[in-house]
């Protein structure tokens, strides 16, 4: 089954973003609920993506696992019969495609690491050398691995795109110890994950992470390593110097380049071959990540 909506969830909304919805359970607890949407540009498309949501919880679920050694998270559950509320009666609607977490007290900072040279990052070297303030080699190509994986936060902006800000003015926000500790953990789960994606042939060009204290213990909440907060790059078609194929969204930005497309809602009609490849391509990055097999 497609998921576009949630209303069926007759709980408080936390927050609707544009692919999850999130809900109030209870004063402790939050539903997070993958939908089927898909955005490109910051738009909502109308057309669904078979299997979407339940790709990227899935993705999420296995990576906050394998890194809980590094850090403990938010998760609570992914068996909607242990969900509260009257929410197991759900399960249709909701198993593989929702998490019931804990509700932290999040830190107001997008812990991104990157680990090779594109988006924000790219244009900032371009300007001045560097990243956020972080000295670099000279010469270096778009899409080139970095020396080192470099930590380079940015703040949430309430709307729009989220700015870069250095990581003193991070410790200056929160504290000097606390930004050490962001900055480690940040790091050492980029590598570990980035490490085991190579050997699945993936690579995590860079990744943004949401962090959260809970019971005044330092815990990795949101999401985690999925295509929506980070860049998967296909290793086989890696090749510095040009833009990468994005893994997931490829087949749809190839489709709207052909358009004549402002990329201001609305958005327009897809294809049902761009829907279908794109499908394919989120089912793949499961597997591959996973080593499991996809039940639809
Ligand atoms: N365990 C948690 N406790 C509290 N807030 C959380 C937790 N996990 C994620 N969040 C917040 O929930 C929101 C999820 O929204 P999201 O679907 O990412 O949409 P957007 O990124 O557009 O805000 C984010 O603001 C995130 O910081
Ligand atoms: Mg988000």
């Amino acid at each position: 089954m497609l998921l576009r909506n949630t209303d069926f969830i007759e709980l408080p909304v936390f927050v609707k973003g544009k692919v999850r919805d999130v809900y109030e359970v209870g004063s402790d607890m939050l539903l997070m609920v993958v939908t089927d949407r898909i955005s490109a540009f910051d738009v909502v498309f109308d057309d669904l993506i078979p299997n979407k949501g339940k790709v990227l919880n899935g993705i999420s679920e296995f990576w906050f696992d394998y890194c809980k050694d590094i850090i403990g998270n938010h998760v609570v559950t992914t068996d909607v019969s242990e969900y509260p509320m009257g929410l197991s009666k759900f399960k249709e609607e909701l198993q593989g495609r929702s998490m019931l977490v804990k509700k932290v007290k999040m830190i107001e900072a997008e812990c991104i690491v990157r680990g090779y040279l594109e988006g924000s990052g790219l244009k900032d070297y371009i300007a001045t050398g560097k990243i956020s303030g972080i000295e670099l080699p000279k010469g270096l190509k778009q899409a080139d691995r970095l020396p080192e994986p470099i930590f380079t936060p940015s703040t949430k902006a309430k709307e729009g795109h989220d700015i870069n800000v250095s990581y003193d003015y991070v410790k200056e926000q929160i504290g000097e110890e606390l930004a050490e500790k962001l900055k480690e953990k940040s790091i050492e789960l980029y590598k570990k994950a980035s490490e085991y994606a190579m050997t699945k042939g993936i690579i995590i060009a860079d990744t943004k992470f949401e962090f959260g204290i809970l019971n005044g213990e330092l815990v990795i909440a949101d999401e985690m390593f999925t295509p929506d907060s980070s860049r998967f790059w296909e290793l086989s078609d890696y090749e510095p110097g040009r833009t990468q194929k994005s893994f997931d969204k490829q087949f749809l930005r190839e489709y709207l380049e052909t358009l004549d497309w402002n990329k201001q809602p609305p958005a327009p009609k897809l294809p049902q071959d761009v829907i279908e490849k794109t499908s394919a391509k989120y089912i793949e990055a499961y597997e591959r990540i996973t080593g499991k097999k996809f039940q639809a």
